[in-house]
């Protein structure tokens, strides 16, 4: 049986997953603030060092699967925190643990919101893993009232960050490929809110327009996360899947 470690394992997609990683036989270890196998709180370091060592205890072996779902909405400092540091943190602390895998796989959750422009400077801070820069960023984006754009620079800086480190020697050379998957608008209670006010629900659809059957169950992205980190996935890597009903070709257009 494969070991498989979920983060934001509690709700929505991370929950979605978990189901499908346990109906295939797999075992998961869920980690979320709460109900979860290892409870951490994935904003900061302390509680990513938490995460990590918790996983370790649990998994006592090696680690098949790791699908970092975790992540929050919004236009606060911890945005960034949990979505690009959060993320990026508890995967490298449990590269060794993949990499003692005989078929290590890895994924995250982007956004196809990613494509929307991204602050550059926000985009350096999180390159440069420089955690108090990139708060500090966003900040200063809410006080000049461009906080709408913490969110999709955290999304942007995690695909650029999997694209970036998936062919070295770290991931692709230990045999572990590292994929994210980049939903539209998915049924979960994170966007939940958003439908109680039909300006908002105008302004997703325009954001995020998705000619392909709509707004999306939480199941659907967790059956493309579950085939990236597969064991018949053996050369898919680096890639951003848009599994968003077309969004990210209505924006980018038909070009490339
Ligand atoms: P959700 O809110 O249903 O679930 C997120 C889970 O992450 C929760 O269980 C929560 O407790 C956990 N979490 C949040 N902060 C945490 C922290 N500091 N430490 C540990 N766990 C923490 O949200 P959903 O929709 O399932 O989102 C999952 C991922 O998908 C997120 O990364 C989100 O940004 C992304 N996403 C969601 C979309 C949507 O429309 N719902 C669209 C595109 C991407």
């Amino acid at each position: 049986n494969r070991t498989a470690v979920v983060t934001g394992s509690a709700s929505g997609i991370g929950r979605a997953v978990t189901d499908a990683l346990l109906a295939r036989g797999d075992r998961v270890i869920g980690v979320d603030l709460r109900n979860a196998d290892v409870l951490a709180d994935l904003s900061t370091t302390s509680g990513r060092a938490e995460a990590v060592a918790g996983v370790l205890g649990a998994a006592n072996g090696p680690v098949d699967v790791v699908v970092a779902c975790a992540g929050i909405s919004g236009t606060s400092p911890a945005v960034v925190s949990v979505n690009f540091f959060g993320v990026v943190e508890l995967l490298e602390g449990l590269r060794s643990a993949l990499a003692a895998s005989s078929a290590p796989r890895a994924a995250v959750v982007a956004s196809s919101v990613a494509v929307h422009a991204s602050d550059a400077e926000l985009d350096q801070a999180c390159a440069d893993r420089d955690e108090a820069s990139a708060r500090a960023r966003a900040e200063a984006l809410t006080e000049q009232g461009h906080g709408h754009a913490i969110y999709p620079g955290s999304k942007a800086a995690l695909a650029k960050w999997v694209r970036r480190v998936a062919v070295t020697p770290e991931w692709a050379g230990a045999g572990i490929p590292l994929n994210a998957v980049a939903p539209g608008v998915v049924l979960t209670p994170m966007s939940a809110g958003l439908f109680d006010d039909p300006r908002m629900v105008a302004a997703m659809d325009q954001a995020v327009p998705m000619p392909l059957n709509g707004h999306q169950e939480p199941e659907v992205i967790a059956d493309v996360l579950a085939f990236l980190v597969s064991r018949e996935n053996s050369h898919v890597t680096g890639q951003v899947v848009f599994a968003d009903g077309g969004a990210e070709v209505v924006h980018r257009g038909s070009a490339q």
